[in-house]
């Protein structure tokens, strides 16, 4: 579905991404597992066309899409979910979950989705009027889960969403994030949580500092030794 192919990125002189590569399948979690700058923010950002790699390609359905606006992007079925559950907070729950799916046209089908995110996430139905600025951190993840999914995306790139959560709550994210899969969506999770990411993951790949260092299956990553001494046990 999804195919990065030697992607270079830089901020100015800083080589962010150093010929990165990886594959994504139709229907599968792919999670991306690294420390804090190692590149994880950079390659979504890349792939949703918020930053243009100086090299390389990237490929969404057998199509380039290097070049393409962020927005038509979006269009060709890819939704973004960025670090630090950005919703917008002078607007009601209701009013950004509408933004989401501001690129379709379809009423009924807004309205479906809306209700269906509304039943995947009670406590946003209960706050659907109450502006998402007062929200608990938790909640405001949530709403920005939920707003992605009213683009109806069938790749659904998710950057940190257990960050800053109490446990429990990062529980019921893992269990949604699965959810959300089982119901059809392709995922590309980067998390921090290498624990709780490989649990739910088909494949996994760790990049370092600009690099992919090691890929494989979540089992086989789970039990390598490498990762277990940098990444499980962190949290
Ligand atoms: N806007 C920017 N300008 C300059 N350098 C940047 C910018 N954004 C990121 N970088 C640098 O690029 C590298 C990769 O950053 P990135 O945010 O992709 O890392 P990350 O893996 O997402 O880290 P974290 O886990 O802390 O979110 C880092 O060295 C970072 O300092
Ligand atoms: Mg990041």
């Amino acid at each position: 579905m999804l195919k990065v192919d030697d992607i270079n990125v830089y901020y100015g002189n800083i080589h962010a991404l150093k010929g990165v590569s990886l594959d994504i399948n139709q229907g599968e979690i792919v999670t991306l597992i690294g420390a804090n700058g190692a590149g994880k923010s950079t390659l979504l950002k890349t792939v949703s066309g918020l930053l243009k790699p100086k090299q390389g390609n990237i490929i969404l359905d057998g199509q380039s899409i290097i070049g393409k606006a962020a927005q038509t992007i979006v269009k060709l079925g890819l939704s973004h979910v960025p670090e630090g559950r950005r919703v917008f907070a002078n607007l009601t729950v209701e009013e950004n979950l509408e933004l989401g799916a501001f690129l379709r046209k379809d009423k009924a089908g807004i309205k479906k989705d809306m209700e269906s995110v509304f039943e995947r996430f009670p406590h946003l139905l209960e706050r659907r009027k109450q502006l998402s600025g007062t929200l608990s951190g938790g909640e405001q993840q949530m709403l920005a889960i939920g707003r992605a999914i009213m683009a109806r995306p069938r790749l659904l790139l998710l950057d940190e969403p257990s960050m800053g959560l109490a446990p429990l709550l990062v529980k019921t994210i893992f269990q949604i994030i699965d959810d959300i899969n089982k119901s059809g969506t392709t995922i590309l999770l980067v998390e921090q949580n290498a624990n709780m990411a490989l649990s739910i993951a088909n494949r996994a790949y760790v990049i370092e500092t600009g690099r992919v260092v090691l890929s494989g299956t979540a089992e086989e990553l789970n039990a390598s030794e490498q990762v277990k001494q940098a990444y499980l046990g962190m949290q």
